[in-house]
């Protein structure tokens, strides 16, 4: 049998809202690196990873000196309004450019502490599956569905439930027939395991690590720092 061919895919156009400040958080320093390098750099050059495409915002100034620069042959794609769009765009131009594409590998840019083991996991499942793989850790807190009133109005069963992460995996015909409905439809999901669950599709739960959290509120980078540094130690 040939060997897969996996394209990895980095959603980088959003804006960090909830991040705030004045540099967008995939351009902020991590252990000495902006976290989009990081990012990219945690899927780059593994011999099953083809090649690696980063969707950017129109205004985006700084990917050159900052990624591009720095990491050989990473193609580039413009983004849209939301992460489904900007995936979409993605998706596209790895389509055009590298028809012989059977898997995408979508990673999120504000999840910079993937670490090798885990995107090892996550392949070896994913590519052995029917409808692709994500990872995901299950929920560890007690859960609560909060009332307008502030108060809490029920508490939720947290057996079954996880946590989804990226990277998430699937084959790139079957994302994009899917995300095109979903767009089509005036739905803009979250992740790529919902488009396909919205399809019929059934991904698979590899068990992630906590490590890989995303980057979402400010103090959230100062928690990836450490990582980095016990991780440099190890
Ligand atoms: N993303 C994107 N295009 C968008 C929105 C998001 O490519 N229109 C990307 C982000 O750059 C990020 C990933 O999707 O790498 C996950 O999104 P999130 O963590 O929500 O980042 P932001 O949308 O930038 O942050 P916020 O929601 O706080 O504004
Ligand atoms: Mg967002």
């Amino acid at each position: 049998m040939t060997r897969p061919v996996v394209h990895a895919l980095i959603p980088a156009a959003g804006k960090g809202k909830r991040f705030g400040g004045d540099t967008l958080k995939q351009y902020m320093p991590l252990a000495g690196r902006p976290v989009l390098r990081r990012a990219v750099d945690a899927v780059n050059h593994w011999p099953a990873i083809a090649g690696v495409t980063v969707v950017l915002a129109a205004d985006d100034r700084l990917f050159d000196d900052a990624v591009g620069a720095h990491v050989d042959s990473v193609e580039t794609a413009p983004g849209g309004s939301t992460r489904a769009e900007s995936v979409r765009n993605g998706l596209e131009a790895i389509r055009t450019r590298h028809p012989q594409a059977d898997w995408v590998l979508v990673h999120d840019a504000a999840r910079p502490c993937l670490a090798r083991r885990d995107l090892e996991r996550l392949l070896e499942a994913g590519l052995a599956s029917r409808d692709g793989a994500i990872l995901a850790v299950p929920v560890g807190d007690t859960l609560k569905r909060g009332a307008a009133d502030g108060h809490i109005a029920a508490t939720v069963d947290r057996e079954d439930l996880w946590a989804a992460q990226t990277p998430q995996l699937f084959r790139i015909d079957a994302l994009w027939a899917a995300l095109d409905a979903a767009l089509d439809a005036g739905e803009a999901p979250t992740d790529e395991a919902g488009v396909m669950e919205r399809a019929g599709a059934r991904p698979l739960l590899v068990m992630g690590t906590s490590a890989n959290f995303k980057i979402t509120h400010p103090g959230d980078l100062a928690l990836a720092e450490a990582w980095f540094r016990a991780r440099a130690d190890a």
